[in-house]
């Protein structure tokens, strides 16, 4: 009888033995550490200097990132590059990444619908998370929305209390929670929109402030 493949639970065990950018990105792109690699077309990793002081953490690569194999190339990384000139934070100095590296989707006609990532896939995915935060070794880590601090801070964090904080956490010297870009979008209304993007770019301000104060 043929024997089935262990599942594997966790990206633990597909982490390569000498950790560099390079390294680990090819590793990443075997993993297998939970089901969503079958879905996607590729492993996202993070991208950006390895000097950044900043790591912006999202929450997985969407549609369009899944097919270009980059973070963040999306509408909500158009608007969010939008909101960190705005802010005056150039993204090439920063470092991008997101809690969950393959795309979650279920299939809505001729769509891929976007799903949420769950507490054992957030799980799962974390060690190259932390893996790709133990090798830039940044100031702040700005998490973008629940899924993203959820992932670091657990599921009790709620970003909407604690927006917009600059916390003291075991990562990094510090972390600041705020929007995921694409809950503006997908704003109810004209108002909300407004709002949070006020809301949004007054909390990247405190991360530009705080990395010209740490500099
Ligand atoms: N949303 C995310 O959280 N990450 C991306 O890379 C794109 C969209
Ligand atoms: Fe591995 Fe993360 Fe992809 Fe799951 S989502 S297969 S843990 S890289």
């Amino acid at each position: 009888m043929a024997k089935a493949t262990p599942e594997t639970t966790s990206a633990a065990d597909f982490l390569p033995a000498r950790r560099s950018y390079a390294s680990l990105v090819k590793a990443a792109s075997h993993c297998e550490g939970c089901p969503l690699y079958k879905r996607a077309t590729q492993t996202v990793f993070g991208e950006g200097p390895k000097t950044a002081r900043a790591i912006l953490i999202g929450e997985q690569p969407g549609d369009e990132e899944d097919l270009a194999g980059h973070p963040f190339v999306g509408p909500a990384g158009r608007y969010l590059d939008k909101c960190l000139v705005e802010a005056g934070i150039d993204r090439t100095d920063v470092y991008v990444t997101n809690a969950v590296k393959h795309f979650k989707w279920t299939p809505r006609g001729k769509r891929r619908l976007h799903g949420k990532p769950n507490s054992r896939e957030l799980a799962a995915c974390r060690p190259w998370l932390l893996a790709e935060i133990e090798l830039i070794e940044p100031e702040l880590l700005v998490l973008l929305g629940a899924s993203a601090a959820q992932s670091l801070l657990g599921s009790k964090f709620r970003v909407t209390r604690q927006r917009g904080q600059l916390l003291k956490v075991d990562y990094a010297p510090w972390a600041l929670a705020t929007y995921h870009p694409s809950a503006i979008l997908r704003a109810p209304d004209e108002a909300n929109r407004a709002r949070m993007k006020a809301e949004f770019t007054a909390d990247l301000k405190i991360v530009a402030k705080q990395l010209k104060r740490a500099s």
